[in-house]
Order: structure tokens, then sequence, then C-alpha cells
């Protein structure tokens, strides 16, 4: 295997420190996956250098231009505090003409905008809530063609960002309470989407032009009281002690009939052609009990830690943590950005 350089883009808060010890702990630390990423690449025997950035590019340049990188790795997902901006430090990447691994800026800004995302899915006819936007500064009124329960999140943030039970709402009262709730606290436009009760599952794909899916991935709620919402929660993504709690666990989901399986998986490959995706992605959905599928979300640089779901699917899926990253990799120095297709050849 060719030895490469690789400078792995993080946030400057983000880049692990020296005794890492507290990884292997019981609590999340949030440098975990810079951390992963760091240890398979030494494992792979690649030469990395680490980049941490927050809001100044000439640092990202100056690294370019002295470590000079086969591949810079992305583990970057926002600049200036803004997360819509992540994908701009890709483009500034791709315009220095250096390879990246994950998606390209154009894919990376469309899964971002969650409205967007739905009138691009919604044209290529592959099923998700329907829903609308309740911009900052307007008052919070229903949509007249959406039914209620209506789950209301941020157009454009993630992390399960503001989602707890109270985001499920069933009456004007409580849409308006949560909507109020978000505007203020996160100064964001809100998306109203219809509830899909049901099944919780992402599913892994991996590729550029011909992607491939990695095994369906499930979130099973074990403990949980019969009448709550089973949503990802911000708790439920980022509390191990709740995760124990209520006995909530991730893994291959069970007894899918083949036919929903196929399904699920062809919504999955439409939805990375249709948003134009490369690299690797996680697509969120939800399985209703008439065995219907709705995406819920692309997220288009998904979490890479060795324990989180895409990784761990991929293990599954017979590729081991070493083995996904140096896919990754590859791909990255396949991917034909379009200054290589404007060069004289
Ligand atoms: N329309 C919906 N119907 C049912 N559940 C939903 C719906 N929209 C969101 N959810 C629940 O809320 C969770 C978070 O929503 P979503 O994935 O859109 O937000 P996010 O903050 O981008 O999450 P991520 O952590 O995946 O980046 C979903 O995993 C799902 O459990
Ligand atoms: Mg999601």
């Amino acid at each position: 295997m060719r030895k490469l350089r690789v400078l792995v883009l993080m946030h400057e808060d983000l880049v692990p420190p020296q005794d890492t010890s507290a990884r292997h702990g019981p609590t999340i630390v949030p440098w975990r996956t810079e951390h992963d990423i760091l240890t398979a690449l030494a494992e792979l025997g690649h030469e990395t250098r680490v980049v941490g950035v927050h809001g100044d590019l000439q640092v990202l340049r100056a690294a370019i231009d002295e470590f000079k990188p086969h591949v810079t790795f992305n583990v970057l997902e926002e600049f200036h505090g803004v997360s819509l901006y992540g994908q701009a430090v890709i483009s500034f990447v791709e315009l220095l003409r250096c390879a990246y691994s994950g998606c390209n800026p154009r894919g990376l800004m469309i899964a971002h905008d969650k409205l967007l995302t739905k009138k691009i899915l919604t044209w290529h006819r592959i099923r998700t809530p329907r829903g609308g936007v309740i911009p900052v500064g307007r008052k919070a009124r229903k949509p007249a063609r959406l039914d209620y329960p209506l789950l209301v999140k941020s157009v454009v943030e993630d992390a399960s960002l503001g989602i707890a039970q109270a985001s499920v709402v069933t009456s004007d009262e409580k849409l308006r309470d949560r909507v109020e709730f978000m505007h203020s606290t996160y100064g964001l436009d809100v998306l109203v989407e219809e509830y899909i009760d049901g099944r919780e599952l992402y599913v892994g794909v991996i590729g550029n032009g011909r992607p491939e899916t990695l095994p369906i991935w499930e979130m099973t709620f074990n403990d949980w009281p019969t009448d709550a919402p089973r949503i990802a929660t911000e708790r439920v993504k980022w509390s191990a002690a709740y995760q124990r709690r209520h006995d909530i666990r991730t893994g291959p989901a069970a007894a899918l009939a083949p036919e929903v399986e196929r399904d699920i998986l062809r919504a999955c490959r439409g939805v990375y052609s249709a948003l134009g995706l490369s690299g690797y992605a996680r697509i969120d959905l939800r399985l209703g009990p008439d065995g219907r599928v709705w995406v819920i979300e692309a997220n288009a640089n998904p979490d890479l830690a060795r324990d989180e779901d895409f990784a761990e699917s991929a293990r599954a899926g017979g590729l081991e943590y070493p083995a996904l990253i140096q896919k990754i990799l590859n791909l990255a120095l396949a991917w034909r950005p379009l200054w290589k297709a404007a060069e004289p050849s």
C-alpha cells in the first residue's frame, strides 16, 4: 500500500490532547472521532499532520503549502462557528487543488439544507415527510396542508441540536411554543415536518459514481414509555447515561422483509445520486408500521468515530475500521474535481 501524507483537518478545539486515555472511559469525549481517525491513519502507516482551524484559513493554507499532503482528511464540521461554512472550507481546499476526503462542497451544501434536500427528493419522487419553513421573526402558524403530529427542528443544524420530546407537537399552542423556543434559542429558521411514527434507521453509503450501501442500522428504544415518541433527541444521541437508563442501542436492523430492505437501499442510493453526494454519507430514515420508507435527511459529513453507526455498520459489512479509513482515502484520491477536467491534457 502506498504511504501517503495525510493532513487531518479538524476544529481547533477538537485536536486530541496528549493523554488520550479518556477516549476509552465511560463518557463520550468530544475529540473521539479525531482521535480514532488519527490512530487508524497511524496504524495504516501514513504520515499525518493535524491542522486545527476555527476562523483562520491562513492556517490551513500554510499547512497545505508546507506539508504538501497527498490528501486532506476532512473531519471539520464548521467554520467561524457556523456549520454551513464547513462546505466553504472544503471548497477552499479544492481551489488549492488539494484532494480531500468525503463529500464534494456542492453535495455538502445541499445536504446541509433540509428544505432544499426535501425539494430535490420530492422532485425525484423519493418519499420524505411533507414540511414547511417558519423563518425567524415570523409567527408560528401550521401550514394548512400539514397534519399533526408535527416535528419542529432547525433547517440547517445537525447533531440533533434542539431535538427533544417537546419537538413533537400535536396542537397549535405547542407548535407556537416550540417554534418560539427554537427561534429564540438558536436564531435560525425552523422546519416543521409531519411526524413519522415508526422505526429509526440509518444507512451508510460509500462511493463516488456507483456507491455501495452498508448494512441497514437501527436505533432501538428497549426500555421506553409506550406513548413517548421514539426519536433520536439530543439526550438520546449524546448522553451515555441516558442511553443506559433506557436501554437505547444501535445495531443491525432485524427482521426486515426483503422488499422493505430493497426499498430502503434503493431510496438511499437515490438520495445519494439526487443530491450529488460523493465519498461517504449516512442517510437517516423512518420505517412506518405499514412498511413505507421515509427519508428524513442525508448527512454528507457523518460521524466517523470507531463506535458510531457508520463505522459499526461498515464493520458488520466486513470492513474493519482501518480498511474503512483507507477506502475513504482511496475514494478521495479517485474523485475528479472540476479543475482536473479543465486542465489541458
Ligand atoms: N419527520 C420526522 N418524523 C419522525 N422523526 C423525526 C422526523 N424528523 C426528525 N425526526 C427524529 O429526530 C431525529 C433528528 O432529526 P434529524 O436527523 O433531521 O436532525 P439532525 O439534528 O440533523 O440529526 P443528526 O444527528 O443525524 O445530524 C431523527 O433521527 C428522528 O429520530
Ligand atoms: Mg439525522
